[in-house]
């Protein structure tokens, strides 16, 4: 399908950029900000199992199942339902997707404004420039969040306009290796602190009595999250691969990339948790419970920072934040990509115009929700939470029933060597077709039942 492209769509370079860009869009915010604080209520290693399996009995078939629709039509979601079937209700299906990326990135790109500027605030505080400091402080939050979120927005932009290879491909390569390495410093650090181990408590201890159907419900909604799945970012990103790779194993990094590093997050984020209460930082809120996540990392974390010594504080505060905010960097490349992608393919537009026009929409959002930070619980519970899975259980019925799995299956065959022989190909259709849309549907189906 490569010889049909049109040059704004482009291609991967390489078997490695490829799965590095994939990892760089499931890893970010999810894993970092969303996933400790989601462990630390749900019950510790109790939550960590729930999740675990909701990524490999689901997310991952489904990812796999993504990648092979995107390379089989080299289409955005939307273009991509309609070159496989005359079905009319599954380009809304993709269409569904496209809206979830616009209003996640919308959100997203606060949080990761965030990011960018506690970077900034922390090595004001240890450089000791009290000026800078006290300007930060005393800037009306509303404003900071609408200043930082647009620096985001224009650097993810400008990465996008730079197309796949050059831009995504390039970035990523480079700044997924960096975060894994500042992380496991960090842990290393941390875990010898005074506190650590109440922590590592919390983490690893299994109470079961915590996984309530709630809880399974947003351990559903976290798996399609942190794996960038259910609304076709990685059909977007299967759609720029050469018949030669191989798509299970390709599936099968990227899942590993993605678990791997959240659990390696909450590693940190939770004890350093415990370590802040141990020198006297609240980290608990009246109710008895852990505070929110976002007050975890973005408050508890940076006073924690404030009493280490000026050369630790700095380096370890500095890089966090800068770690985190690359982290966010690619993935909202790959969220903006999906919308960038659809009006490429679909409606002929260049790809420069459609990264500033989409973007800029998108950002207009960002800015409402900068002022009013309440809306970005409503919108990630409508759209990542509810919408990731849901798109992700139509994908699965797709490939299932309408598309069929020996289709895929047949497409998978490119780039994989005995294929047929493989483990995943005896049980990836039994995946699709049965396991995760029953998983799927009996997480939604137990939480209307519980709502009514
Ligand atoms: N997976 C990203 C994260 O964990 C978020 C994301 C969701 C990116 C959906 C793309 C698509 O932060």
């Amino acid at each position: 399908m490569a010889a049909e492209q049109n040059v704004e769509r482009g291609n991967w370079n390489s078997k490695l950029g490829f799965v590095l860009a994939a990892a760089g869009s499931a890893v970010g915010l999810g894993n970092i900000w969303r996933f400790p604080g989601e462990v630390a209520e749900g019950g510790g290693a109790a939550f960590i199992i729930v999740y675990l399996v909701c990524c490999f009995l689901v997310g991952f078939p489904v990812m796999a199942a993504e990648l092979t629709i995107g390379r089989a039509t080299g289409k955005n979601p939307v273009g991509a339902f309609k070159a496989l079937s005359k079905s009319k209700f599954f380009p809304f299906v993709g269409f569904w997707g496209v809206l979830c990326g616009f209003m996640i990135l919308s959100f997203y790109t606060v949080v990761a404004g965030w990011t960018l500027s506690f970077f900034f605030e922390e090595i004001f505080y240890f450089i000791g420039n009290e000026q800078l400091v006290n300007y930060f402080s005393q800037l009306d939050n509303g404003l900071k969040n609408a200043i930082f979120s647009s620096l985001f927005m224009i650097a993810t932009i400008q990465i996008i306009t730079g197309g796949v290879s050059d831009g995504i491909e390039r970035v990523t390569k480079v700044l997924m290796p960096f975060l894994l390495v500042i992380l496991i410093i960090m842990i290393g650090y941390v875990i010898t602190l005074d506190g650590a181990e109440k922590g590592l408590e919390l983490y690893l201890k299994p109470d079961f009595s915590k996984v309530t159907t709630d809880v399974m419900f947003d351990a559903m909604g976290q798996a399609f999250f942190s794996l960038s799945l259910g609304m076709g970012a990685l059909i977007t990103y299967g759609s720029y691969l050469d018949r030669k790779s191989d798509i299970p194993q390709a599936a099968a990094y990227v899942t590993l990339a993605d678990i791997s590093v959240a659990v390696i997050a909450g590693l940190l984020i939770i004890p350093a948790m415990f370590v802040a209460e141990a020198s006297g930082i609240a980290i608990f809120a009246e109710s008895g419970a852990l505070k929110s996540s976002t007050t975890l990392v973005f408050d508890v974390l940076p006073q924690l920072f404030h009493t280490m010594s000026p050369i630790v504080g700095l380096l370890f505060g500095g890089t966090f934040f800068l770690l985190l905010s690359m982290a966010a960097l690619t993935s909202t490349i790959s969220l903006l990509e999906v919308p960038v992608s659809y009006v490429i393919d679909e409606r002929g537009w260049r790809r420069k115009s459609a990264a500033w026009a989409l973007g800029g929409t998108i950002l207009a959002i960002s800015l409402i929700i900068s002022f009013d930070i309440g809306l970005i619980d409503f919108i990630d519970t409508i759209f990542s939470t509810v919408g990731l899975p849901l798109g992700g259980l139509l994908i699965a019925l797709f490939v299932g029933y309408i598309w069929t799995t020996n289709n895929a299956l047949m497409e998978m065959e490119d780039g994989t060597e005995n294929f047929d022989k493989s483990f995943f190909y005896k049980f990836w259709p039994y995946f699709i077709k049965y396991i995760s849309p029953i998983l799927i549907g009996i997480v939604f189906i137990r939480t209307i039942m519980e709502l009514f």
